[in-house]
């Protein structure tokens, strides 16, 4: 049997937790040491299961990483990399595997990668980055399962992507930095998360220029070296806990909440009725004397409201008065766990056409992508099958709402991602039991 999460709710979450590196910064980066032989030290870094997956990924490779759980650093010794080739077991465990071509192909000339997996919230193709490696020169096969790509060097080229995905403008900046030439990556992703990423790759060395229509401009350099970074703050764990405290009409202080990043969510926090103030180390957010309203809103990329924020809203909304359209533009598939929160006492309904806002390129396509969410609603507990780690977030926050027992499976999901969230959970003051299975 596997761990389970049993939670008593209807409870305000109250008082103090500190968010800690982003997810989505610190795997990538933890890839991008691959690039210079040498030391490269990682600061901030969370205590998730995708850390732990990712380092075993660069050992399977041949690098020695250290994990210091307590410092929160992580080194990577990147002098021993000792052959291109991912083993088949990392297939199917998360995105990272594939963000390793660059690295092996500048270090071997080939790199073999098992097909990647991760949450499934859509098809998830690898079109954009299989054709940007293409246009850089290498050769690429998809066989036996796993990608082979080969190059002698790689060559910079203008890559334009057909939808600015962060984790191929991840992969081609990495491949591009020690590539021969320039490489222009156009209508590319620019989320903070990537803009963290340039600045590790610019502190080992790399010359990387940032415009101002989504195109980076690389110049590719013959060498890097290791670097000491610290990861940029978790934009969605902050944005997850600010919505539970709303929805919660708790108070809650987050350190470490940057308003930078999380301009586009204040305001729609702000719209739908929740209060925050600004300190200098963090922000409190308020539900404690919020009337709730219903908002019309899309996720979109950068800066757009991101999609990762969109299932704890989804939450806050079921507590708002009226009713809301979430048009999701990103993914086309990532509504699916609102039926869970239907048997709990939501009353979300899904359509496959674009609501509330423009059209998307899944227009006619008949996926279930923009949510209808009538509120409020009381929610009661339920036993729950965690599909993807933000729905799992949204399951909690859901749980702590809920009059009565909610028991959560599947919670490998929410610990992929989220840094010690029973513990920041129960500093709220949420009565969460873990069942150990
Ligand atoms: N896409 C393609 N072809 C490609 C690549 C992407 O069609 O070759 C499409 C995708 O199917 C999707 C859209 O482009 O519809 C955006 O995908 P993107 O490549 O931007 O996503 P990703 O890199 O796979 C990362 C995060 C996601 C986050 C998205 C969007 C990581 C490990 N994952 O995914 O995070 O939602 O960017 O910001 O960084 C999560 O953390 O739970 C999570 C799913």
């Amino acid at each position: 049997m596997a761990r389970k999460y049993s939670i008593e709710g209807g409870i305000r979450l109250e008082g103090e937790i500190t968010v800690r590196g982003a997810k989505n910064a610190v795997t990538k980066e933890m890839v991008a040491a691959l690039l210079a032989p040498g030391v490269s030290t990682l600061r901030n870094v969370p205590e998730i299961g995708d850390v732990e997956i990712t380092k075993r990924v660069i050992e399977s490779v041949g690098c020695v990483v250290k994990h210091d759980m307590a410092a929160g650093t992580v080194t990577i010794d990147a002098t021993t990399l000792a052959g291109p080739e991912v083993p088949e077991e990392y297939s199917g465990l998360n995105r990272i595997p594939i963000l390793l071509a660059g690295a092996l192909l500048h270090r071997f000339g080939r790199a073999v990668i098992p097909a990647p997996g991760g949450c499934d919230i859509g098809a998830r193709p690898l079109d954009f980055h299989l054709q940007g490696f293409e246009r850089l020169g290498a050769k690429v096969e998809h066989r036996d399962g796993a990608y082979h790509f080969s190059a002698e060097r790689l060559t910079g080229a203008r890559i334009t992507l057909p939808f600015p995905s962060v984790g191929a403008t991840e992969n081609l900046m990495m491949a591009a930095v020690l590539a021969r030439g320039t490489t222009e990556i156009r209508n590319a992703a620019v989320e903070p998360e990537i803009v963290d990423l340039a600045l590790l790759l610019q502190s080992m060395g790399a010359i990387i220029v940032q415009e101002t229509d989504r195109t980076w401009v690389i110049q590719g350099v013959d060498a890097l070296r290791p670097a000491d970074h610290r990861v940029v703050n978790d934009r969605i764990e902050a944005a997850s806990f600010a919505a539970s405290a709303v929805a919660t009409r708790g108070e809650v202080y987050i350190r470490g909440a940057d308003q930078l990043h999380l301009l586009t969510f204040l305001n729609w926090l702000r719209r739908a009725g929740g209060e925050y103030e600004v300190r200098p180390d963090g922000i409190v957010f308020s539900g404690r004397d919020s009337k709730l309203k219903a908002v019309a809103a899309e996720t979109a990329v950068h800066p757009g409201l991101m999609t990762d924020w969109q299932q704890p809203l989804v939450i806050l909304l079921t507590q708002a008065e009226g009713m809301s359209v979430i048009h999701e533009t990103v993914y086309e598939n990532r509504f699916g766990y609102t039926e869970a929160l239907n048997r709990m006492g939501a009353r979300i309904q899904l359509f496959s056409e674009c609501l509330g806002g423009s059209e998307c390129r899944f227009r006619h396509l008949g996926h279930k992508h923009s949510a209808v969410i009538l509120g409020p609603t009381p929610l009661q507990g339920a036993d729950i099958e965690i599909p993807d780690l933000r729905a799992g977030f949204s399951y909690l926050v859901a749980a702590a709402l809920a009059k009565g027992r909610t028991t959560l499976s599947g919670v490998r999901y929410i610990e992929r991602g989220y840094d010690r969230v029973v513990e920041k959970f129960k500093a709220l003051g949420l009565p969460i039991e873990v069942i150990e299975g």
